[in-house]
């Protein structure tokens, strides 16, 4: 099978399938129902949670099969991961061993194997990570090209995006007044993903387009004068200094969700179905 190519859209609707029915895979849904319908079609489901698979298939069609994750690679043309970290790589390598197109969101899941790499050089697969919620990537992607020197990334959340967090298993919350602000943690984005799988997908996708996970350096901060989720980026190298500040909106379903990750993964759905691609 061909693959990302406009006319391979045109000649076949593309076969969708979703793993994780939430937030992020219920708004794919549904603006692949709205707006990408000449060029594809959510054919399958699948959710831990087999109910809310179901409560979505009433959403985008009655003909869609509610399915187990690897039914849903082998049949599906592109896969839409929006489940879990713990999920994504077993996606990312199964998918690829049959030559699928991958679009994953939980992006942490990825860090901890360069298996999946190796992979993808032998399939005729490909996998897609869009930005998600920050902004610079494209600078990123291209500075790679010569030497770079640092890639810093401060998340700042309010506490309630941060609990339930594991490293808070074994920590506790810093105690919070007025307008204080508190760094929770400083390190490598391979530990920020482990400590915060949740909540640094930004941390892994900086990551990878960058200078890897051992070198990426995160601080995550809260405060109770946060109000939404902000990441802030900062880029060293031969090329420059490059640093972009992301203050980001929730999603209208999930205040958890940074709007700008769907919104940004629905950009990567345009290329996929589009034959011109604008930046880098
Ligand atoms: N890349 C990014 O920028 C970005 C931004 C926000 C969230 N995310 C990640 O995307 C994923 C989805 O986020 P969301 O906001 O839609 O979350 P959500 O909690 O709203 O939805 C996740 C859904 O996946 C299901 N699920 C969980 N584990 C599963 C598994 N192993 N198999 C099948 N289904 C499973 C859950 O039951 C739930 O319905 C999360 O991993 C999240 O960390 C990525």
């Amino acid at each position: 099978m061909g693959h990302g190519s406009f006319f391979w859209g045109i000649m076949h609707k593309l076969k969708v399938g979703i793993i994780g029915c939430g937030t992020i895979g219920g708004a794919l849904g549904k603006w692949i129902k709205a707006k990408f319908k000449k060029m594809a079609v959510v054919a399958y489901l699948c959710d831990h949670h087999e109910e809310k698979a179901y409560s979505l298939k009433k959403k985008l069609g009655r003909t869609i099969r509610v399915v187990s994750l690897r039914e849903l690679i082998r049949k599906a043309d592109l896969i839409i991961e929006a489940a879990s970290a713990s999920v994504s790589r077993e996606v990312v390598e199964f998918g690829l061993k049959h030559h699928k197109m991958l679009l994953i969101m939980s992006v942490g899941g990825l860090l901890d194997s360069d298996r999946w790499f190796k992979l993808a050089c032998e399939s005729r697969g490909r996998v897609w990570i869009p930005s998600g919620a920050i902004a610079g990537v494209d600078g990123i992607s291209a500075a790679r090209n010569t030497k770079i020197r640092r890639v810093k990334l401060i998340t700042k959340k309010p506490p309630l995006g941060l609990m339930g967090a594991p490293y808070f298993q074994k920590k506790c919350f810093p105690r919070l007044h007025g307008k204080r602000e508190v760094c929770v943690f400083r390190g490598s984005a391979l530990d920020a993903v482990k400590a915060f799988p949740q909540n640094v997908n930004v941390a892994a996708i900086l990551s990878l387009a960058g200078i890897g996970p051992r070198r990426t350096e995160v601080e995550i901060w809260t405060s109770l004068r946060y109000r939404v989720n902000e990441h802030e980026i900062y880029v060293e190298g031969d090329s420059g200094k490059i640093r972009t500040v992301t203050s980001n909106a929730p999603s209208p379903e999930n205040a958890k969700t940074s709007y700008l990750a769907i919104l940004s993964a629905v950009a990567v759905l345009k290329k996929i179905f589009s034959s011109i691609e604008i930046g880098t």
